[in-house]
């Protein structure tokens, strides 16, 4: 087959054949197709469409570009949970270790910082010594131990994903609905769970950005996932504001850490964390309603048992103890400058796509792949939305460490990130719809 015959097919618009995409993702993940022509091909495919048969089968051909996992020494039912992506969005590392303490394994393969939003590889390894590169022996054997386990895709697991994720977050060509459902779910099929959490973002911080588009992603990700026995639950959450109160690597481990260990934190990531994390234990049959769900999940995270978990997990994926104590104290930088309100008002927005671009430019993610990041880099809030505010008073503080981050372009992103109201916004919805098999329906808190 001819690259430039199929790139020239997807240009006008027309469905390519299963063994041509087949031959696409099995030879770009050998390398044996250029990145170049690759791009070329995504770029076609964002402005033209893929179709559902043409969704399912890059799914297919993704997942068996490597190797699929199974565990047949840990019988119980495994469940995962991931986010189409966000601002600030850390709930995975507040989640998987309360659910291991519940008694469900996590076997939880996740990506890297995509486009303007963040990545949980990139935020695990802000922690000194931690990898995620891990064999299957490895993620076994964690697994195992410890009922949780955080991996990559590696050269055998998802490498088609591997490669693509990578060059989507450097060609602007991630907001390809149907590809971020086969990112998605080439992963978590892989790694062998049997159901799944998902966390879709509706909102300029993320990827969806209205509610109909979001629905109809999670619609596909609940049947797509189902072709393969994976039992999935998704709700289309808001991300029109960064979650927390800190954006950037290291900043956001130090934010679920204090977590973990207290119970309490920001009013917004603790909900959803909760929402998520009492899903999976329900699919993870140890709790019968979501009352009792939540409940526990509560119990579990008041009592500082996942933040013992999540230390010993990640020491057993090569994290240094004593960086235990750095993220304690506070992640340290090189850099940092505070950022002020102009005028006295309300804060009406915090546009969390200028934030994450921001991030970038202070080296929290990547211009080109082969960017390393600075753990340090990021952003913290003093203020939310809706907050009253005084002229000169403190809204964030930025801070990086790499002498070559575009700071003067992030700081001035960063100030006019924060739209200052005369009056109050009116508040949002947080959690917007649930889907499931049976379609989906409006949330009810
Ligand atoms: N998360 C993924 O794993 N892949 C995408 O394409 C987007 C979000």
């Amino acid at each position: 087959m001819l690259v430039v015959e199929l790139i020239e097919k997807k240009k006008l618009g027309r469905e390519l054949t299963d063994a041509e995409i087949d031959y696409l993702v099995a030879n770009f993940a050998l390398g044996a197709i250029p990145d170049y022509q690759m791009a070329a091909l995504l770029m076609a495919t964002y402005f033209k469409g893929v179709n559902d048969r043409e969704g399912r089968r890059f799914l297919h051909a993704m997942i068996h570009s490597g190797e699929q996992l199974s565990y047949p020494n840990i019988p119980a039912r495994k469940v995962d949970k991931h986010s189409t992506g966000g601002v600030g969005d850390k709930t995975s590392l507040i989640i998987a270790p309360v659910v291991a303490e519940a008694g469900i394994p996590v076997p939880m393969i996740s990506g890297r910082a995509l486009g303007h939003t963040g990545g949980t590889l990139d935020k695990l390894e802000s922690i000194p010594g931690l990898s995620v590169r891990l064999t299957h022996r490895e993620l076994e054997s964690i697994l195992k131990k410890y009922n949780c386990v955080f991996g990559a895709q590696t050269d055998s697991l998802v490498p088609a994903d591997r490669k693509l994720y990578a060059l989507r977050d450097v060609t602007s060509t991630v907001e390809i609905p149907p590809l971020i459902a086969a990112s998605i779910l080439s992963k978590k099929i892989a790694e062998g769970t049997d159901a799944l959490a998902m966390d879709v973002k509706i909102g300029s911080g993320g990827f969806l950005p209205d509610e109909d588009s979001a629905r109809e992603l999670a619609l596909r990700l609940v049947e797509w996932s189902r072709a393969y026995n994976v039992e999935t639950i998704a709700f289309g959450t808001d991300m029109n504001e960064p979650l927390g109160n800190t954006a950037g690597n290291g900043p956001e481990i130090e934010e679920c850490l204090r977590i973990l260990q207290t119970g309490s934190g920001e009013p917004r990531l603790l909900e959803i964390s909760t929402l998520l994390g009492a899903t999976m234990l329900q699919l993870g049959g140890v709790s019968k309603s979501q009352h009792e769900a939540r409940e526990k999940f509560t119990d579990i995270l008041k009592s500082g048992k996942a933040y013992t978990r999540f230390q010993r997990i990640a020491e057993a994926q090569g994290a240094i103890p004593e960086s235990w104590k750095m993220f304690e104290s506070g992640v340290p930088a090189s850099f940092e400058r505070e950022i002020k309100s102009s005028k006295d008002g309300f804060i009406g927005e915090i546009l969390p796509r200028d934030i994450g671009y921001a991030l970038v430019d202070l080296g929290a993610g990547r211009r080109v792949a082969s960017d390393p990041v600075d753990p340090s880099a990021g952003v913290r809030f003093f203020k939310k939305r809706g907050d009253r505010v005084a002229s000169g008073e403190p809204l964030a503080l930025a801070q990086w460490s790499s002498e070559s981050a575009n700071s003067p372009a992030a700081l001035a992103r960063i100030e006019t990130a924060f739209v200052i109201t005369e009056s109050q916004p009116v508040p949002r919805p947080l959690v917007y719809f649930r889907t499931d098999a049976n379609g989906a329906s409006a949330y009810k808190s």
